[in-house]
């Protein structure tokens, strides 16, 4: 309880910005009912682990860290376990962790203050039911985040690419309608808030059943004080040509894609059901470049899927040094339950120390990309919005239009605020600079 007696709760998130979206949607609910959110664990009359789970090591360290919540725990404390690794384990969770009273898969939030009130009674109970319908449109999220905000579009997904535990863990794919993520754009934009990433697992497959992605493009970017719109992550086979048109032609949409190729290698990229190949991934990048010149490009990369030889190692290699990816997101492949993946001939797993030595490999190739185009940003000027405090000693930190971070130093009244800033420096991933001038010549915001 807090000092008014209203009740507790406390969520950590894992995972993907699904997770940070559906934990603020969390929130709002239970606050609504008369929960005070708090910022950890100790005390707390509920705590709600929301989780992932898109990797076995995933997996593990919520499982750790559920351990080590055993010690937060009063006696009336309500233990809860939500997101996606709740939806694939559902009633086994609770036999393997004791102290969990609370299992509820992504499309279960809803009964979240019922289940609780049933767990301080000493019920135990799982619900992961999917919900087709359930957008959660009555929830009023509950940010934490007074600059950027994430609105979800979309919820599960319909590809079947074989590693992917997420069709399973979040359903068939639903779009919201597309007045109610014009009026939630325009509910974070009164609070002051400028920037908006908008979300779902494939969100350029964007379609209400009138809107498509274009549509939801441009109507977002028209919000009166939206000055930034991102979107994350697409999948290569959406990307329409009026799509790509409307990121061009809509000003507040930033000149950053992250675009998962997964694999260089066609064959791998099959295996995978990815339903694209190389090619098709190198035409995709070539006609978003030509649309928004000097657009920032990342990716995610998986290493050691089955049946990757070295050839098609190499293929993924020779990918990221041909496009050139300003970042990526790399990842030894993790065999999930369920997925198609299981069903691969076991003679075509790729050995541990194979996976590890490609992942050193991989890495070391985006980090010399990502470096020499960082140096050789050192000088030019950028607009940058300011976020947050930075980790490192009083620095604040923020980014530019195409995703790179900026520490400066600076008042956190600067929060929040749009500037040129000069880079004058880089660990090789992140930039330091110097503010030149408040971000006037471009239409401030509100
Ligand atoms: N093993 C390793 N990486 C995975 N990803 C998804 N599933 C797996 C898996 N089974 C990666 C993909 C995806 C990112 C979010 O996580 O690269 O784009
Ligand atoms: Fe997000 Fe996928 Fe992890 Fe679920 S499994 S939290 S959708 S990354």
């Amino acid at each position: 309880m807090n000092a008014e007696g209203r009740p507790t709760v406390y969520i950590e998130t894992y995972g993907c910005q699904m997770n940070v979206s559906d934990s603020e949607l969390m929130y709002g609910h239970l606050e609504a009912v008369g929960y005070t959110p708090v910022g950890g664990p100790d005390g707390a009359d509920v705590i709600l682990v929301n989780t992932c789970a898109i990797r076995d090591h995933a997996e593990q360290r919520v499982l750790g860290r559920l351990g080590e919540l055993k010690r937060f725990m009063g006696r009336n404390t309500v233990l809860g376990v939500t997101g996606c690794m709740a939806q694939r384990l559902g009633p086994a969770l609770l036999e393997r962790a004791r102290h969990v009273q609370l299992v509820v898969g992504p499309d279960g939030y809803r009964a979240l203050p019922a289940l609780i009130e049933g767990a301080r009674k000493g019920e135990r109970a799982t619900k992961v039911e999917f919900d087709l319908e359930e957008h959660y449109e009555d929830f009023q999220a509950r940010r934490f985040d007074g600059v950027r905000a994430w609105i979800p579009v979309q919820r599960g997904c319909d590809y079947k690419c074989t590693y992917c535990i997420v069709p399973m863990t979040r359903g068939a794919e639903r779009s919201r309608t597309l007045a109610d993520v014009e009026r939630e754009a325009c509910t974070v934009a009164e609070q002051g808030i400028t920037e908006i990433t908008l979300l779902g697992q494939t969100v350029n497959s964007y379609h209400d059943g009138a809107h498509d992605f274009a549509d939801l493009l441009r109507s977002v970017g028209r919000t009166p004080g939206i000055r930034r719109l991102r979107f994350t992550s697409p999948h290569p086979n959406d990307f329409t040509d009026r799509a790509i048109a409307a990121m061009a032609e809509t000003p507040a949409v930033c000149e950053h894609v992250h675009l998962p190729m997964q694999s260089g290698s066609s064959r791998t990229l099959k295996r995978m059901l990815r339903r694209y190949t190389r090619e098709t991934y190198f035409e995709c990048v070539e006609r978003i470049r030509a649309a928004i010149p000097g657009v920032a490009l990342t990716t995610d990369i998986i290493v050691g899927f089955p049946g990757e030889t070295d050839d098609e190692f190499e293929e993924t290699l020779s990918a990221v040094r041909e496009i050139g990816f300003d970042d990526a997101f790399t990842f030894r492949f993790s065999l999930r339950d369920g997925t198609p993946a299981t069903r691969l001939p076991a003679h075509l797993t790729v050995p541990d120390d194979v996976a590890a030595d490609r992942l050193d490999r991989l890495v070391s190739l985006v980090r010399d990309g990502t470096r020499a185009r960082n140096l050789s940003m050192l000088g030019t000027r950028h607009e940058v919005l300011i976020e947050k405090t930075a980790r490192r000693g009083g620095l604040l930190q923020g980014r530019t239009r195409h995703h790179r971070t900026v520490l400066v130093q600076g008042e956190e009244s600067l929060m929040g605020k749009y500037f040129t800033v000069e880079l004058t420096g880089t660990t090789g991933s992140t930039f330091t600079g110097a503010i030149a001038s408040a971000g006037h010549a471009l239409p401030l915001a509100g």
